[in-house]
């Protein structure tokens, strides 16, 4: 139930990372494969959010996604003002903060009851807008933000749109390019059955040659194999954002995850985790326990928070009785996926009712 935090081992991401170590052991190195296999994490990716290979970018994690981005940016003539929401994960945040150096000013649209209002991003956006950072999912309760809307205010503004969608990936359909969005980017380790060290970016092919990471590195050349240290020839797709070598067994374990999500289909996975969400809201009330944020599963993931005394003793004390949630502050985040049961809701809300009841 901690999927919002790190979903569980399948048998096919094990034996992706088992195929790299075979390879690495048999071969001693194939860079062609494992280059191609990368190629092949980008367009799963791509594949799970209606874009083309050549629009994702590949990174370690989130963080160093977004400060490439950053990094494309300027904040020396009149834009310089930064929408930031407050429901941000926190190192997205500390990314904009982090650009205050470089002249940049951070306006927040601030979270109330557990959600953002619409509207507090429009009061913000204005034509000092350099970019607007937003979530598609909010971490602490699964609050779902409509994100085509925050791009289209932030594009009629002038102004470039950043979405966060690592806590949404996987569970709620999502086209970038439909949406509009210039820059989307998640890690896989959650909702979509990966691991830690990988993560993608997804920047709108019309504004890729307008960009200059000055994160950057030799996967970021049009031809990183022609080893000329002089020359800083951009790619002409998001691969300009790719920095240096790969994470190549990360990126076997990633695709292999993908594709399950690919294969079971992200609108499928939702239909279901509406059922199991409603079964959260609805079970949790009746057991009596205070819910974080919205009971409206048209605006929520699966992820559902409730609100405890001491959120790591919960969680350590559950995982005692042999159900794994995932604590955040002031809360118990349940969070099931498309393999998980009425059942496991029942005896996850039971065991956290007993818990809190008895700490
Ligand atoms: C919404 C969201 N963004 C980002 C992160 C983490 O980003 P990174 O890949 O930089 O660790 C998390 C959780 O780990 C998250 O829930």
């Amino acid at each position: 139930m901690n999927n919002c935090s790190q979903a569980p081992q399948t048998d096919r991401t094990r034996a992706a990372a088992e195929q790299y170590l075979e390879s690495w052991n048999t071969t001693g190195m194939d860079w062609d494969a494992w280059m191609a296999e990368v190629g092949l994490a980008k367009a799963e990716f791509a594949k799970l959010i209606g874009a083309r290979p050549d629009d994702i970018a590949v990174f370690s994690c989130v963080s160093e996604a977004a400060s490439a981005v950053a990094s494309a940016l300027s904040f020396k003539g009149e834009r310089t003002k930064l929408v930031v929401s407050e429901a941000e994960f926190p190192t997205i945040a500390h990314v904009w903060l982090a650009q205050q150096e470089r002249g940049a000013r951070v306006a927040w649209a601030p979270v109330c009851d557990g959600t953002i209002g619409p509207g507090s991003y429009d009061a913000l956006i204005d034509d000092h807008t350099v970019l607007v950072s937003s979530c598609h999912g909010y971490y602490m309760n699964g609050f779902v933000q409509d994100v085509a809307r925050i791009a289209s205010r932030a594009r009629d503004a002038g102004a470039l749109s950043f979405i966060d969608a690592y806590q949404t990936l996987g569970t709620i359909p999502i086209d970038a390019p439909k949406a509009g969005v210039d820059f989307l980017a998640a890690g896989n380790l959650k909702y979509l059955m990966g691991i830690p060290g990988i993560a993608f970016l997804y920047v709108r092919p019309e504004i890729v040659e307008t960009l200059h990471p000055t994160v950057t590195g030799w996967f970021g050349r049009a031809n990183p194999f022609g080893f000329d240290a002089k020359s800083l020839d951009w790619s002409p797709t998001a691969s300009r954002f790719d920095t240096g070598t790969p994470p190549v067994i990360n990126a076997y374990v990633a695709r292999a995850g993908m594709e399950i999500i690919n294969e079971v289909g992200p609108a499928s996975i939702r239909a279901w985790l509406e059922v199991l969400g409603r079964a959260l809201i609805e079970g949790g009330q009746a057991r009596g326990l205070t819910l974080h944020g919205t009971d409206d599963m048209r605006r929520k993931t699966a992820s559902t928070a409730f609100v405890v005394r001491d959120s790591h003793a919960v969680e350590q004390a559950m995982r005692a009785r042999g159900i794994l949630p995932s604590a955040r502050g002031i809360v118990i985040r349940l969070a099931p996926h498309f393999y998980n049961t009425i059942d496991d809701v029942d005896r996850a809300l039971d065991t956290l009712a007993a818990v809190a009841r008895d700490g």
